[in-house]
């Protein structure tokens, strides 16, 4: 059965903008996040609190928390793969952070410099300081069907990893496609693996649409009762290490999909292809959501 409803998790001014080859003015980072805000984003990933020597085009996100003016019903979240993030997030009073793990060993050396276990050890005080705050913590698992340097990853081991954020006090796990090379076939099986330990109402999946299978493979979750989607406006998106990895699916895609089927998201299409058409005009070419061009043709 389907979701009547679907909580998509913007990620266009986290996920979308760290890949940006050129440093994105703060003032239309602020801007972004404002009419994503006003075009009905209930979850916006605002920033990120990583090394700035790691990703330097998140370096401004206290910046972006700080200038930002907020919506009540809106929840500003960011990434935090250790205490030094956390402590700098909780400063800027984020409302939920996310920590970030992978599912293949070399992915999670290129990404965050150690295993997955250490990670997971690396996590464990992050978590408790989160929850001494009461903050939400996100559990992100990247390389779920496929990694770029190890190629095939076992759903086994998704499983596992998603576990053990889970039993680390995750309140969502998100399911990431970083590469994007996931077919239906395959996401349904790895979804499969994952469900047998986890509820659906638990996770949350993340696609990248560099083989254009994004959309399919989120209506195969959506029919195995997931209703959480991430996607980024624009289709901005990628990982600076994960080589070759476009965009996440675009929001407006998203939408437009899910308004379709009648699945309520509250978010209002055209406020946000404006959103998305006015960082394209910051960062100078074209969006790489279908449905934006379509309807602004
Ligand atoms: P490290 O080099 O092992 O750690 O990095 P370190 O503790 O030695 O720190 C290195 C330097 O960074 C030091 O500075 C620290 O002070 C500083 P130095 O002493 O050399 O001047 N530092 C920090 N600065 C600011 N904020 C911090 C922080 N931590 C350390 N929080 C570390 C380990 C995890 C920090 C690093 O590897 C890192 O920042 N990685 C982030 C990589 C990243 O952001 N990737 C993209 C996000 S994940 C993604 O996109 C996938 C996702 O979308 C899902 C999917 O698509 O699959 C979520
Ligand atoms: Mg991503």
């Amino acid at each position: 059965m389907l979701p009547k409803s679907v909580k998509v998790v913007e990620v266009g001014p986290r996920d979308g903008l760290q890949n940006e080859s050129g440093i994105v003015p703060l003032a239309a980072k602020v801007a972004l996040v404002e009419q994503l805000a006003d075009a009905g984003c209930s979850v916006i990933e605002t920033g990120s609190f990583v090394s700035p020597k790691w990703v330097p085009q998140m370096a401004d996100s206290a910046a972006v928390f700080q200038q930002i003016k907020r919506q009540t019903k809106v929840r500003y979240t960011a990434l935090t793969p250790n205490l030094r993030g956390l402590e700098a997030a909780i400063e800027v009073q984020v409302d939920e952070v996310a920590i970030f793990g992978a599912a293949s060993e070399t992915f999670s050396q290129k990404n965050i410099n150690c295993s997955i276990a250490e990670s997971l050890e690396r996590f464990m005080p992050v978590m408790e300081l989160a929850q001494k705050h009461q903050l939400p913590v996100r559990g992100y698992v990247s390389c779920v069907l496929g990694c770029p340097y190890e190629g095939y990853i076992d759903p086994q081991k998704v499983a596992q990893v998603s576990q053990q954020l889970i039993a680390m006090g995750c309140y969502e796990i998100s399911l990431g496609d970083t590469i994007g090379t996931g077919t239906p076939v395959k996401t349904q099986q790895m979804l499969e693996a994952v469900l047998e330990n986890i509820p659906e109402g638990k996770l949350a999946v993340h696609f990248h649409d560099t083989f254009g299978q994004a959309l399919v493979n989120i209506l195969i979750a959506l029919q195995q009762g997931i209703s959480v989607v991430d996607s980024a406006v624009s289709g901005l998106g990628g990982c600076p290490y994960a080589k070759g990895a476009s965009g996440n699916v675009a929001t407006e895609d998203l939408i437009y999909m899910l308004d379709g089927m009648n699945i309520e998201t509250g978010i209002d299409l055209k406020k946000l292809t404006h959103a998305g058409l006015n960082m394209m005009q910051v960062l100078g070419r074209q969006s790489n959501s279908k449905v934006a061009l379509a309807i602004t043709a």
